[in-house]
């Protein structure tokens, strides 16, 4: 074979493989376009994300519980107060639990309060009494749960103390004393449907005074003035906690061999952030509330802290859309 005839036929050969390759490439191409166009209709036929029904925040099994305190009746701050009342017709729970100082009394027997306290001297017991009726009005207009308690706090307790501590007084008198002044029944709570549950007494297997206990967790108007309440509060509790009285939200929670997961909440208050007798120090007052969901079917629930500032709800994004 000539030297032209032989570099011909080599010649020949690599244009061969050169279009072998090309097709290959041009195969594969083509399957993968096939995969991509099957994937995209496979995708078409996938049913788009559920939408969500807006204002429904819980499911049907779920019992729902709201938790409010510290109040403070005329001292209450009334865009707080607005806030919460508009998430609570949204919410709708079946209980709602009262974390006691719903009432204020802060001028009225101010000397049976703290050590230092200045009183509100230009408030009237009867004015907050007043007002306390018609936050309570207000709250029955926004939702009737089904379970209402109302939990005594040292506000409360102050007037009760008061009128029990006359010990010369005929019995009739202080039942007399009573029916003027005690909280339960000037706010004639058994009327209203609440559960009242005194300082002084302990309900169930609780084994403090004063302390409530529903669906897991342990309702106590104080557990102590620490800055680090809640913490505190697990310590002493060893338990699933929620408390008052320090006006400002807190959270703890844990992991203990013996207990497993425990938590502390403090929903924070629904007063007036700076109270006479604060001077001129910062109070750190906090408002909010407590929503909690208990699954009926487990008996887990979980508890939602919803912040309220200068009237205006956190929780307002899910519940108002
Ligand atoms: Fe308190």
């Amino acid at each position: 074979m000539s030297l032209k005839k032989t570099v011909e036929v080599s010649e020949n050969r690599r244009l061969r493989e050169d279009l072998d390759a090309a097709n290959k490439r041009v195969t594969a191409a083509e399957r993968q376009a096939e995969t991509a166009v099957a994937s995209l209709e496979r995708s078409r036929k996938i049913a788009p994300p559920r939408k969500l029904k807006v204002g429904k925040v819980h499911s049907k099994g779920d019992f729902v519980e709201v938790v409010v305190g510290d109040i403070h009746g005329n001292q209450a701050d009334p865009l707080a107060m607005a806030a919460f009342l508009a998430d609570l017709k949204a919410i709708q729970p079946d209980r709602l639990i009262l974390g006691g100082d719903i009432i204020n009394c802060g001028g009225f027997l101010a000397e049976h309060h703290t050590l230092g306290y200045v009183a509100e001297s230009t408030d009237s017991y009867f004015d907050d009494i007043a007002q306390t009726n018609h936050w309570l009005d207000e709250i029955e207009n926004a939702a009737q749960p089904t379970e209402r308690l109302y939990i005594e706090g040292n506000h409360e307790h102050r007037v009760e103390r008061w009128v029990l501590g006359q010990k010369l007084a005929h019995h009739k008198d202080i039942e007399f004393l009573r029916r003027q002044f005690a909280p339960e029944l000037v706010l004639n709570l058994k009327a209203r449907g609440y559960d009242y549950f005194k300082r002084d007494t302990v309900y169930d297997t609780c084994g403090v005074p004063g302390w409530v206990k529903r669906d897991g967790v342990f309702f106590a108007h104080d557990m102590g003035l620490s800055k680090n309440a809640a913490a505190a509060a697990l310590s002493r509790a060893s338990a699933n906690v929620v408390f008052f009285h320090t006006h400002r939200a807190d959270f703890a929670a844990t992991h203990l061999p013996g207990s497993g997961l425990i938590t502390a909440w403090n929903p924070g208050c629904m007063c007036k952030r700076q109270p006479l007798y604060m001077h001129t120090n910062p109070s750190g007052w906090t408002h909010g509330y407590l929503v909690r969901f208990i699954s009926r079917k487990t008996g887990n629930f979980q508890t939602v802290h919803i912040i309220i500032d200068n009237g205006v709800s956190y929780g307002g994004a899910i519940l108002h859309k």
